[in-house]
């Protein structure tokens, strides 16, 4: 078959003069799309690269496929700017892997996903949005408790989220405020923070998906109930992390996590392919910090490095999302793309 890829790629992006350091992060380098073609053609298929932006709306008249797998992030600071691309293969009647754009876009605007949490009976932090500097001054933080956690409501990739993410106190809270809405141009999400552990879980297939594996990031000086997963830890991750799963965690826990999933993929729209953030505390509750139905997909970005643990290879992890997205869109599978079927 034809795999046609979308992406974008870090060295396509114009960079706005003066814009923050961290405006590139959510997009790929070309090894990453290398790594994706490899193990696609090594199922027999043929990798079609259609890209992303206005160079993929050339090609994908140009160059017809099969089903498109999906990994572009989307152009712009939009809050839906994922949804742009499978929008497009929407419209041209193109079948595509991972959720469809209603689902990116309630996905990436935490704020919206965390409505659709609760509704779907899951905890996650309390919160509250501040949309501009003119709310500061009589700003009601009284429904939350210090310390909490100021970031940016739809980005991903850590974007917006460092050290002093976390805040123990007015001043503190109303400078991270401030740094979102003037650096990020877009609402600022305020949530409790929880102190505990932070978990990533992965999923893949459909009705109902299958959970990878919960994995742990632990911090390598060890556990700390305020560790963040932050920027600057991702930059540096193989040096200040290591990556545990299972977790150190009782196993009713970990059933919760694996349930929470479970029920929020469906609640969310996720399909194929899914990769979740939980905090949980000390007396090992579970709470959904965000979801991520477009997961990196570099050779080491977590969803990858869990399926390893797990004892899938890269190639495996992607011939179960390719072949969960045929079968979901009624397309035949060669048989030998059967290999590591779930
Ligand atoms: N309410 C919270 N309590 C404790 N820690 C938090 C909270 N919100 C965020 N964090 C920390 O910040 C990290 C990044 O937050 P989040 O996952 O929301 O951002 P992201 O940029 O969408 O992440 P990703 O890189 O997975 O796309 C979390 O993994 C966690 O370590
Ligand atoms: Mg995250």
């Amino acid at each position: 078959m034809k795999i046609g890829l979308t992406y974008d790629l870090k060295n396509n992006i114009t960079l706005r003069p003066g814009g923050v350091d961290d405006e590139a992060e959510e997009y790929d380098p070309p090894g990453t799309i290398d790594a994706l073609a490899r193990a696609i053609e090594g199922l027999g298929h043929q990798a079609v690269r259609l890209g992303g932006g206005p160079e993929f709306l050339d090609n994908a008249r140009r160059y017809p496929v099969d089903l498109a797998f999906n990994i572009a992030e989307g152009r712009g600071t939009y809050r839906s700017r994922e949804a742009q691309i499978p929008s497009v293969l929407e419209m041209l009647g193109i079948p595509y892997s991972g959720a469809d754009p209603m689902s990116l876009a309630v996905c990436l605007d935490k704020p919206s996903a965390k409505l659709v949490c609760l509704a779907a009976g899951v905890a996650t932090p309390r919160y509250m949005v501040v949309d501009s500097p003119a709310d500061l001054p009589a700003l009601d933080h009284s429904d939350l408790t210090f310390p909490m956690f100021v970031k940016p409501s739809y980005e991903g990739s850590s974007k917006g989220i460092r050290q002093n993410s976390r805040v123990t106190n007015r001043q503190e809270l109303h400078q991270a405020v401030h740094r979102v809405l003037e650096l990020y141009h877009q609402p600022a999400l305020v949530e409790e923070f929880i102190r505990g552990a932070e978990v990533t879980v992965g999923a893949v297939g459909n009705d109902p998906p299958k959970v990878l594996g919960v994995m742990e990031v632990v911090p390598r000086q060890g556990r700390h109930p305020d560790f963040m997963y932050s920027l600057e830890v991702k930059r540096d991750w193989e040096a200040l992390v290591k990556y545990e799963c299972p977790p150190q965690l009782p196993a009713s826990c970990i059933r919760d996590i694996e349930a929470a999933t479970v029920t929020l993929f469906k609640a969310l729209g996720c399909r194929d392919l899914t990769r979740m953030d939980f905090r949980i505390d000390a007396s090992h509750r579970v709470y959904f910090l965000e979801c991520n139905p477009l997961p990196g997909m570099g050779v080491y970005s977590d969803l990858p490095i869990l399926a390893g643990l797990v004892g899938w290879s890269y190639d495996q992890l992607v011939e179960n999302i390719l072949n969960a997205a045929l079968q979901r869109c009624g397309l035949s599978t060669p048989p030998h793309a059967h290999r590591a079927s779930l």
